[in-house]
């Protein structure tokens, strides 16, 4: 039974108000009323100075700028702007780019990408599999186009990557599906900071080949990178993109490539998906019914961020300005999770395997209730299920050890 008054539910659950700007604003408020320095707001995965102003890359704001008229305000192909949809796959993968056909569309930050790939490679009431520590939107993407969410266990119990889950889970729904669509999010994957390792790689890569010997069942594996540019070294993170090459036919890769983290235009909305695939006539079928999806959708992409990567790869020395200026906030992000890490071993506070990015989870049986009592000592994170996230990339490196030491203090009494 629908609790609306005229909206239709059409089997989505719909609760509201986000949490995690609902808790953001309890943030804010508190702060209004005892200072912005009393207050410890680690709850928005935005990229935010020492003293919480957002960082915007300043060579990415000059390229903006630049741009003409038609540059900016004219509509843009409903595919995305031809030279983006190259300039995109040098993007992602840099020096590291697998073998196959590749064909990509653009669209409204990672965001759009997964849903495109939701709509395109499942049907109404599948299941799309996912960890059990997943970014919440993907439930609503999912749910907003009548598909259900179901995980996997990302860790076993010795805190390694649990590729056994995975391979299970997905078995299972390909008994009951004709195909499953599995939303990888990696490196410095959202809400952990996990990023598998080479051999975690080839196990994937092993299990999907094992599982697609059966040809009548298709495995589609996104591969969300929303993070990949403040996963650390943006080589090392980009070493396992060749192992995706030369999978059998009925495993269709997508990568989901975001604008927001790497470019700093959260607002821009902007990002494209690009897929992977030994057959020519299945790149050319993603790239029909993709642009379909755009097309039925949000129509045409934010033509000025597209723009503007164009013309950072055009410009050696643009480019390099971009590498050093992100270059120099990843390593303040790096430096916020080792201080966080740091305190959290000095203290024995658990956290889930931490590599690189916006956030570290700490598992906590009673995370809505550790998170109102740090929310009295003026700390906020988000309680995610059975653990507590912390957006390390919105405090300072000495706010991450605040968090950290008080987390532990709670956690044990
Ligand atoms: C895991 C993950 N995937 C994808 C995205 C996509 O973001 P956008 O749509 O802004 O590109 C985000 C953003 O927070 C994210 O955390």
């Amino acid at each position: 039974m629908s609790n609306f008054i005229m909206a239709q539910q059409n089997s989505r659950v719909i609760s509201g108000d986000d949490k995690i700007f609902g808790i953001n604003k309890l943030a804010q408020d508190m702060a209004a009323k005892v200072g912005k320095k009393n207050v410890v707001n680690a709850t928005i995965g935005s990229l935010l100075d020492d003293d919480g102003n957002l960082i915007v890359l300043s060579s990415i704001v000059e390229v903006l700028r630049s741009l003409t008229p038609a540059e900016y305000a004219d509509y843009a192909p409903i595919a995305g702007v031809p030279a983006f949809l190259e300039t995109v796959k040098t993007a992602a993968f840099g020096n590291y780019r697998p073998e196959g056909y590749m064909e990509a569309v653009a669209t409204p930050g990672g965001t759009g990408a997964i849903r495109n790939t939701i709509q395109n490679y499942s049907k109404r009431g599948d299941v799309v599999l996912t960890s059990d520590w997943y970014w919440s939107p993907y439930k609503t993407i999912a749910e907003e186009i009548e598909r259900k969410i179901g995980t996997y266990t990302l860790f076993d119990d010795n805190g390694h990557f649990n590729v056994h889950s995975l391979e299970t889970r997905i078995s299972e729904l390909l008994s009951k599906q004709d195909s499953v669509v599995v939303l990888f999010n990696a490196p410095a994957h959202n809400p952990t900071g996990f990023s598998p390792s080479q051999e975690d790689w080839d196990a994937i890569v092993l299990m999907l080949k094992k599982l697609s010997l059966d040809k009548t069942k298709n495995i589609i594996f996104f591969v969300d990178i929303a993070y990949i540019d403040f996963a650390g070294n943006p080589e090392k993170s980009r070493a396992f993109m060749p192992k995706l090459s030369g999978l059998p036919e009925n495993v269709l890769v997508v990568f989901g490539f975001s604008m927001s983290k790497g470019y700093t235009l959260y607002g821009m909305r902007s990002g494209a998906m690009i897929c992977l695939t030994q057959s020519k006539a299945i790149a050319d079928e993603f790239k029909m019914v993709c642009m379909f999806s755009n097309r039925g959708s949000w129509s045409n992409g934010t033509r000025p961020a597209m723009m503007a990567l164009v013309k950072v790869y055009e410009d050696a020395a643009l480019l390099e300005r971009v590498t050093e200026q992100r270059e120099t906030y990843s390593d303040f992000l790096a430096k916020r999770g080792e201080s966080f890490m740091a305190a959290a071993a000095e203290t024995g506070l658990k956290t889930c395997p931490f590599d690189s990015g916006y956030f570290i989870t700490v598992p906590c049986d009673d995370a809505e209730e550790v998170g109102k009592a740090l929310q009295t000592h003026g700390i906020f994170v988000v309680p995610i299920g059975k653990g507590l996230r912390v957006a390390i990339s919105a405090i300072s490196a000495d706010a991450c050890r605040i968090v950290a030491l008080k987390m532990a203090e709670l956690i044990k009494s």
